[in-house]
């Protein structure tokens, strides 16, 4: 029987585990803070102190993405998981156990830079054991997993209000380290990624992960020679023209792949879905939707439903539907449904409410309300099939071995600060400018299609190694086979 631990599904969807503590991340803001348990415990945080307790998060996350570049390189891909994971129990202690404000944003940040490491370690490692055919497919179950950790933990602190006491909020924040547990006992039994192998220049050891995972343990199978061949030619390219491995980052060429790749990363985050994730409940609340807090709570928890269940189709169809087609149509369809929920508020009236302070709408009639549910529904729904699975993939896999991770690590970072971001920024714009902040992230997502249309070429179906003449190739049109040919050839007798 084949070894579990060389079945490329096993590999991936193992490291992908750490998708869900991710998901555990974004989701822990919304349900415990509005707990009589948690407010009175912690004193009652005011506005800035929760913004704090709230961004530490985020900002450990940025700090987590920003540092992962080196260990990944230097101790490889997998410890640098296992390391973040045991982070992540470390953290979660902390904060199950706080008894206190700082001791809980000590645990937030720990557990911030486990989810920033694991959030760049892992697309990273996917994509290089990953045949080029499923790369995507493969990447895409991190983001399964991270829209299930979201869920779960909604619904985990949803039950958890009913409890009396500091449970309400202990338990959750104990449970999130159970994927943590996982990963750390069992990561060790699945190989090192080939390609950082190879560039260790543990040749022999890439060849039998490889021959493993491609070749039913075949070494002579064809594909897994290919592979080698690329990989070796890829290695002995990068060693004879690159100078100072990271310095490359700055060479015109590759400096603006690594600003496509941030940009995309920073796109992910204005297409607005976390909006939704975050302040969803805030958000029904403000339009009236629902007649108590209990149903706005529920219909709020079927958004999390929704991007779950619609990811699966991206794991299924995103290698098949190719990048700039899915990125170009996701962003244009959120575009449309923004804008449709922006449009319906503004026919509303707003007012200050006098027993919040915040501000309300109240819409004309019960259908604009169905109509606002509907489309915050389909929004979410057009995410998860398109740049959540995407921003992941897309910068995963167009960088050079030699800067792979450092430039992976950048565009991570560059999505996490805009998390922290928005985080702070949309309630107060919720505030300020109501109904416009839909129109204002209709905006953003337009003018995201214009710019994948423009500048970002298809990957899909290339091997790692072929993305240098991806990228010297005009974005907007397929490279013949021929050209291809000629230059795998020439990349070849360079190495010769
Ligand atoms: C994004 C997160 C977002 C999540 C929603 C991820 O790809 O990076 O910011 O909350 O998707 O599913």
């Amino acid at each position: 029987m084949k070894n579990i631990t060389t079945n490329i599904y096993a590999i991936g969807g193992f490291a992908a585990i750490a998708g869900i503590m991710f998901g555990f991340d974004i989701g822990s803001n919304s349900g415990v803070i509005g707990t009589e348990q948690y407010r009175e415990y912690f004193h009652r945080p005011d506005a800035v102190l929760q913004g704090g307790i709230n961004g530490a998060l985020s900002a450990g996350c940025f700090v987590g993405a920003l540092c992962a570049g080196f260990p990944a390189d230097r101790y490889s891909r997998k410890f640098t998981l296992i390391g973040a994971s045991a982070l992540f129990i470390i953290g979660s202690l902390f904060q199950a156990v706080a008894n206190g404000v700082p001791l809980l944003c000590v645990g937030r940040v720990i557990n911030g830079i486990s989810v920033g490491i694991t959030s760049m370690v892992v697309p990273l490692y996917q994509s290089e054991v990953s045949p080029k055919e499923i790369r995507g497919r493969i990447v895409s179950v991190q983001q399964w997993s991270i829209t299930w950790g979201i869920m779960i933990s909604f619904w985990i602190q949803y039950g958890s209000q009913f409890i009396p006491g500091t449970a309400a909020f202990r338990i959750p924040w104990a449970v999130q380290s159970v994927p943590a547990f996982i990963l750390v006992a069992g990561m060790w039994a699945f190989p090192h990624s080939p390609r950082w192998l190879a560039d260790k220049g543990r040749m022999d050891e890439a060849i039998k992960v490889l021959a493993d995972i491609h070749g039913h343990g075949d070494v002579d199978h064809p594909r897994v020679q290919i592979e080698i061949k690329e990989i070796e030619a890829a290695i002995q390219f990068d060693r004879e023209q690159a100078s100072h491995r990271y310095a490359d980052i700055f060479k015109p060429g590759l400096a603006y792949r690594v600003f496509l790749g941030v940009c995309l990363q920073i796109w992910q985050q204005l297409t607005g879905m976390n909006i939704i994730m975050f302040y969803v409940v805030y958000l029904f609340e403000q339009a009236g939707i629902g007649d108590s807090q209990e149903a706005r709570l529920v219909s709020s928890g079927v958004s999390y439903v929704v991007n779950v269940v619609m990811t699966v189709p991206a794991i299924l169809f995103v290698d098949k539907w190719g990048r700039r087609p899915t990125m170009i149509l996701g962003a244009l369809g959120m575009s449309v449904f923004l804008w449709t929920v922006g449009g319906i508020l503004s026919t509303g009236q707003w007012s200050l409410d006098p027993n919040t302070g915040k501000s309300v709408v109240y819409l004309n009639n019960p259908s604009e309300s169905k109509g606002v549910v509907a489309c915050i529904y389909l929004f979410v729904a057009t995410f998860a099939t398109t740049w959540g699975p995407l921003g992941w993939i897309y910068p995963a896999e167009i960088f050079p071995l030699r800067v792979r991770a450092l430039a992976v690590s950048l565009s991570t970072a560059a999505n996490w600060f805009f998390n922290w971001l928005l985080n702070f920024i949309v309630p107060i714009l919720m505030e300020k400018i109501h109904y416009g902040l839909y129109m204002l992230f209709a905006a953003f997502n337009f003018l995201m299609a214009l710019h994948i249309y423009i500048s970002y070429p298809e990957t899909k179906g290339y091997t790692l190694e072929e993305m240098d003449i991806v990228f010297q190739h005009n974005p907007r049109k397929k490279i013949d086979p021929e050209t291809l040919q000629q230059w795998i050839t020439e990349k070849g007798l360079q190495k010769a």
